[in-house]
C-alpha cells in the first residue's frame, strides 16, 4: 500500500489536472563558446498525475577550495580540513515516484555510470524510503555531466539531490541529524551536497560547517580525461606525505584562509601524490596560474583541476588556452548555497502541487 504521503491532492480545476512540464533544462556550466548559456536559468519542473509525481532538479558539482589531511583514522579512514565550493557544473536529476510498482530504478543519458546499486543515488532513494517506510516506485532519471572520478563530487552531489526529492516528493519531514546520518552513510561528502555553497568540512569530511557566502567568482574547471580512485588516492598518501605544516590546521586559519590574500595556506594535499600520476596535471595548474587564477588547484583526489578567477574575461581566456589537448574544459561560476537551496521551493509549478508543498 502507498504511503499517503506520496500522493498528489487532485486539483479541483481539470485545467491543472494535465501534466504540465515549465522552464529548460540548459546546464549552467557550458562550453566555452556558449558564454549566453551561462544566464540562461532553468525551473525544475514538476509533472501531475494521478499516480506519478515528478521533480528535477540540478546536482552541482563542487570543488575544494583546500584539502588538508591531518592523519589515519582509526577507522580506516583519513581526518580532514576542507572548504567545499558549489559551482554551477550541474547534472540534472529527475525523480518521479509512482504507485502500482516497488523499488528503484535510475537510468541515464550523458556520461554512462553504474545503474544498480553500485549508484550513490539508487543506495539514497533505498535509504531514504526505508527511513520514512515509503513503497510505491522511485525512477531517477540522471542526465550526468559531471565527469565520474574527477573529484568534483557528481555521484554524492546526485545522491544528495535524490534525498532531498524523495524527501520533498513525500511530504516527509524527518530530523535534520538523520538526514545528514543517512547522507554521510552514503559517502564523506554527501552531507555538503544537502547544503552546498561554501562550508567547511571536517572529520571525514562529513561534518559539515557552512561559512558566509562568499563573492561570485569564475572557476575553470580542466579534466584531463582520465578518473582517479579516491581510496587508492588516498593510500598513496602514506603518513610521512600526509601535511606537514601542522600550525595551519588550527581550523579559524583554515576558515580564513578563504580570503583571497591568504590563498597561499590553502592547498591540496593529494597533489603531490596525483601529479605524479597524471603529470599533466602539474602543467595544467601552472597555466591556470599563468592566467592569473587564484588559487589554482587539484580538486579533492582528483582527477579535475580548477581554477578561480574574479574576472569573467580572463576566465574565458584562460578556458580558451587550456581547451584542446585532450582535456575537457568547463568554464563555472560559484553557486551560493541560497541558490542550491532555492530549487525545491521553486519546484512546484501548479497549484495543486503548491498546497501540498
Ligand atoms: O566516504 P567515501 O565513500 O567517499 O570514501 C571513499 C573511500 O575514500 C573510503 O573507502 C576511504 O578509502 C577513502 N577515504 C578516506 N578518508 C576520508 C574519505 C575517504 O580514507 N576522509
Amino acid at each position: 500500500m502507498l504511503t499517503p504521503g506520496w500522493l498528489p491532492r487532485q486539483p479541483r480545476d481539470k485545467r491543472l489536472r494535465r501534466a504540465s512540464i515549465a522552464g529548460s533544462t540548459s546546464a549552467l556550466v557550458v562550453p566555452v563558446t556558449n558564454m549566453a548559456a551561462l544566464y540562461s536559468t532553468d525551473s525544475p519542473v514538476i509533472l501531475t498525475h494521478p499516480s506519478m509525481r515528478s521533480v528535477a532538479l540540478k546536482a552541482y558539482a563542487k570543488v575544494n577550495l583546500g584539502l588538508a589531511v591531518i592523519g589515519r583514522r582509526g577507522d580506516g579512514f583519513h581526518e580532514l580540513r576542507t572548504v567545499y565550493q558549489s559551482i554551477s557544473l550541474a547534472d540534472q536529476v529527475r525523480v518521479t515516484v509512482e504507485s502500482g510498482a516497488r523499488g528503484v530504478r535510475l537510468e541515464c543519458s550523458g556520461i554512462p555510470v553504474p545503474t544498480g546499486r553500485d549508484n550513490l543515488a539508487v543506495r539514497a532513494a533505498e535509504a531514504l524510503m526505508k527511513e520514512c517506510r515509503l513503497t510505491g516506485r522511485v525512477l531517477i532519471s540522471l542526465r550526468k555531466r559531471i565527469p565520474p572520478g574527477s573529484g568534483l563530487g557528481g555521484a554524492s552531489s546526485n545522491a544528495a539531490a535524490v534525498i532531498r526529492a524523495v524527501l520533498h516528493l513525500s511530504g516527509k519531514a524527518i530530523p535534520a541529524a538523520t538526514r545528514l546520518q543517512i547522507a554521510a552513510g552514503l559517502g564523506s561528502d554527501v552531507p555538503f551536497f544537502l547544503y552546498g555553497g561554501t562550508a567547511l568540512g571536517v572529520g571525514r569530511g562529513e561534518e559539515i560547517y557552512p561559512l558566509a557566502e562568499q563573492r561570485r567568482r569564475w572557476c575553470v574547471v580542466v579534466f584531463p580525461g582520465v578518473s582517479i580512485s579516491t581510496p587508492e588516492a588516498y593510500r598513496r598518501l602514506r603518513v610521512p606525505l600526509l601535511t606537514s605544516h601542522r600550525a595551519d590546521h588550527n581550523i579559524e586559519l583554515f576558515c580564513g584562509s578563504i580570503n583571497q590574500s591568504e590563498w597561499k595556506r590553502l592547498g591540496n594535499d593529494f597533489e603531490r601524490v596525483v601529479f605524479d600520476i597524471v603529470p599533466q596535471l602539474r602543467k595544467i595548474k601552472k597555466a591556470l596560474l599563468s592566467c592569473g587564477a587564484a588559487p589554482a588547484s587539484l580538486s579533492g583526489s582528483g582527477s579535475a583541476v580548477f581554477g578561480m578567477f574574479d574576472d569573467k574575461e580572463a576566465a574565458a581566456q584562460a578556458a580558451q588556452r587550456l581547451s584542446g589537448a585532450g582535456h575537457e574544459v568547463f568554464l563555472t561560476r560559484t553557486v551560493s548555497r541560497r541558490e542550491c537551496q532555492g530549487q525545491l521551493p521553486g519546484a512546484v509549478v501548479n497549484k495543486a502541487s503548491s498546497r501540498r508543498a
